[in-house]
């Protein structure tokens, strides 16, 4: 203890006046090292073993875990962290167990779900994507960082990085959606928000980037699922942003549930060792899912012992909620199967972790309770969470300009997620403090004054069937009415009749998506679809605001409501940003970021999609074509779509050459004029098409954008500088290249209405 100590003393005095980081230079990479091969040498096996282990905290729990108790299992050396301990005080306790009771004093790691925000919660990270604001988004996640610190949280289990083409799976709706490279630029923009400046203040903190890899591609959309796919794929569409956010610096990474190449990620060699460190040059550490070694057993893989020495050997370092490590790998060392090296290996890789967050300067360095008092839930945090919420929404049409709407006269705000602020924040809100925020009809109100009278009525509930309204409904969220439906409907029809105007805020409930929250049907449910049609047939004008955390299946009310806005999960402040949209005071900017569908049948439908043999050249059946009987096969809405209250128009696309060398760099420019009346945002996008190559590629990627902000009459010519690097691809060798020859570039405001230009890459 006083030798550990002495060590803390040394460390903090030689990296005064800021703490220890993650290392900038060679001779601070070698302080770290010399520092842990000390405290290393010092310990004995059990309390090795003890450092890889990662009990859960009992404020939030998301599987089985095998539950003993924490404040015992940490004083007794036999935890390396925790997570999901919810408050200051309570993180304090636990950390003064380890530091004063523990021979070596060697704090914990503390971890929670922060994946959109802490008390201020922004929106869902599906909808922040939806922003495309890179910056906005990467001062989220520092925001997220500066409260969820100031609880006493050093590390964060975000950024979630999973492409996913599966809108059936609950989890799209944590992720960045379909596209690699959009997932890339936020991934490394949240890894930044997160750690800031290398760790060095105590409101930055280690992102942990996952599900490590591929979790986003569970065979029909059910959660925990199989995944399979060939290599070209993986590296092609799905690896990119685990990639960029490991380029980017992050700490740490979690393996996911699922298997890859048939090996569960979580003693998958080839994934955490070959790809990840060797081929990438990850330096941090590897954290399993919750409860993930024991569930190897269910995947076939033998018992807890064996799959311990797997996974260790594959490459995670920290075992979360299994205890796997704890009771296995002592005796696995007894008997020669695990060397102490391969323990120390992954010690040293959570001792590192634990030296970058400068806990061994200051054990307590984010445990200053007085920050929890006044750095959450600020007036600025929530601010910016309004801002960016406002950002996120997609409009998806707007027949006869109904929105913005005017705030006069009645307005009937109909459905049942009006009246829930515990509706508004969606999947992982885990610091959520649903009373004080405000429901969509409080934002209402807010919004209108005086000037109209704004009046509510449920109209239905969430499904006809309780018991599948109630698997969307844990953790707090029921809003099931008992009133019969008859009751419901008649009371909204009557508030309708008597409106100027209707809102209905329909659509899905918070914790229908998320982690295990698969749906088959993705349409608007039965009872709300009941709703609609009554409230159609009032002839009154009618808005849908449709809240959901994947893309929904909206064929027939686009056919059949003219105005229809996504509004995602909005997080804390969503009911005062999706007023801010519906009022006018801001204009709509959002494109989707995934493709939303016609019908079920057509997923996974995603933009980015191979070219096939037969193609099919009309929406109508065409024999010996790819197409459906009984579909079209193309999108409702297209990936990047999404409408404003003024219009954007693009010119043509040019190109200043149409020769590329490989080292050279040619500009593809699109002008894009405000020609509406009001101030708006849009977003440019780029894509390229390699129309013959060595293997197949998709028929368009996502290349560049930017999201610019036009006057009306105002115009911008929009550049895109184009290098080989963006032609990039694996080839069937698994190489990164760029091939000689002809490229499509493409610009416009989604990935249909676009403009095209060739030009020929050589040599
Ligand atoms: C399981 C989830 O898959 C993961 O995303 C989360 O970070 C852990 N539980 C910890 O809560």
């Amino acid at each position: 203890m006083k030798r550990i100590k002495a060590l803390f003393i040394i460390v903090a005095m030689a990296a005064l006046p800021s703490y220890s980081a993650i290392p900038a230079t060679k001779a601070e990479k070698e302080k770290m090292d010399k520092f842990v091969s000390e405290l290393i040498s010092r310990m004995t096996l059990d309390e090795k073993i003890g450092q890889l282990n990662l009990p859960p905290g009992e404020d939030i729990q998301t599987g089985d875990a095998i539950r003993s108790n924490l404040g015992s299992l940490v004083a007794s050396g036999k935890a390396g962290g925790t997570f999901n301990v919810k408050g200051a005080s309570k993180v304090l306790e636990l950390q003064k167990l380890a530091v004063e009771k523990t021979r070596l004093g060697i704090p914990l790691l503390i971890g929670m779900d922060v994946v959109h925000g802490y008390e201020t919660v922004f929106p869902i990270p599906f909808a922040l994507s939806a922003s495309w604001d890179i910056p906005a988004i990467e001062n989220s996640a520092r925001i997220a960082a500066k409260e969820a610190s100031a609880a006493g949280i050093n590390w964060t289990f975000s950024p979630m990085v999973d492409i996913s083409r599966e809108p059936r799976w609950g989890r799209m709706a944590e992720g960045a959606g379909e596209d690699p490279y959009l997932g890339s630029r936020i991934a490394e923009a949240m890894v930044r928000g997160y750690q800031g400046d290398r760790l060095k203040g105590n409101d930055e903190i280690m992102a942990c980037v996952k599900h490590f890899a591929l979790y986003g591609a569970p065979d029909a959309g059910r959660d925990y699922n199989t995944v399979d796919m060939s290599r070209v794929r993986m590296y092609n569409d799905y690896l990119a942003p685990y990639k960029a956010a490991s380029d980017a610096g992050a700490g740490s990474f979690m393996s996911s549930f699922n298997l890859v190449d048939y090996v569960p990620a979580t003693a998958n060699k080839w994934l955490l060792t070959d790809l990840l460190r060797d081929q990438w040059g990850f330096k941090g550490f590897v954290v399993t899912d919750y409860g993930s070694i024991n569930e190897m057993k269910s995947h076939g893989m033998g018992d807890s012992p064996e799959n311990s020495v797997r996974t260790l050997k594959a490459g995670t370092d920290m075992d979360m909620s299994s205890d796997a490590f704890i009771s296995n790998l002592a005796d696995a060392v007894g008997k020669g199967i695990v060397s102490e090296a391969e323990i120390d290996k992954a010690l040293r890789r959570v001792l590192e972790a634990k030296y970058m967050l400068g806990l061994f300067d200051n054990p307590y360095k984010y445990n200053d309770i007085g920050r929890e008092k006044s750095d959450i839930y600020s007036e600025a945090n929530r601010k910016a969470a309004r801002d960016l919420a406002a950002e996120t929404f997609v409009l998806l049409r707007n027949e006869g300009k109904i929105l913005p709407i005017e705030k006069k006269g009645k307005i009937a705000l109909i459905g049942p997620l009006a009246n829930t602020s515990a509706n508004m924040c969606g999947t992982w809100s885990v610091a959520a403090d649903f009373p004080k925020y405000k429901t969509l009809l409080q934002g209402f109100r807010d919004a209108v004054g005086d000037k109209a009278e704004i009046r509510y009525a449920k109209g239905s509930n969430v499904y006809s069937d309780k018991d599948i309204e109630a698997a969307g409904s844990v953790f707090g969220r029921d809003i099931r009415d008992p009133r019969s439906e008859e009751e419901l409907l008649d009371e909204a029809v009557a508030v309708a009749k008597e409106a100027d105007v209707i809102v209905a805020a329909m659509g899905e409930t918070s914790e229908s998506t998320g982690e295990a929250a698969c749906r088959t049907d993705l349409t608007i449910p039965d009872t709300q679809r009941r709703l609609l049609e009554a409230l159609i047939a009032t002839g009154k004008p009618l808005v849908l605001i449709n809240f959901s955390g994947r893309p929904t299946v909206m064929t027939w009310e686009s056919e059949n409501i003219p105005a229809i806005m996504n509004v995602w999960f909005a997080g804390s402040e969503g009911a005062d940003a999706i007023a801010d949209v519906v009022f006018g005071e801001k204009n709509p900017s959002g494109k989707l970021t995934a493709t939303m569908p016609r019908n079920v049948g057509q997923i996974p439908i995603h933009y980015n999609h191979m070219r096939t043999g037969r193609p099919a050249t009309s929406e109508s059946f065409q024999k010996f074509r790819s197409n459906y009987i009984d579909s079209g096969i193309t999108p409702l809405y297209p990936f990047g779509f999404g409408l404003s209250y003024t219009d954007f128009t693009y010119g043509k696309i040019e190109l200043d050459s149409d020769r590329l060398s490989s080292g050279g760099e040619i500009n593809a420019s699109v002008t894009v004029t405000n020609s509406g009346d009001r101030t708006g945002d849009e977003i440019v996008q780029f894509y390229i098409s390699d129309p013959a190559a060595s293997l197949a590629r998709p028929v368009k990627e996502l290349k560049y954008f930017e999201r610019i902000s036009l006057k009306p009459g105002e115009s911008r010519k929009i550049t895109f500088p184009i290098t080989a690097e963006n032609l990039k691809f694996y080839n069937s060798d698994l190489e990164f290249v760029a091939e000689p020859g002809l490229f499509r570039v493409m610009a416009g405001p989604d990935s249909e209405r676009l403009s095209s230009a060739e030009f020929t890459l050589v040599e």
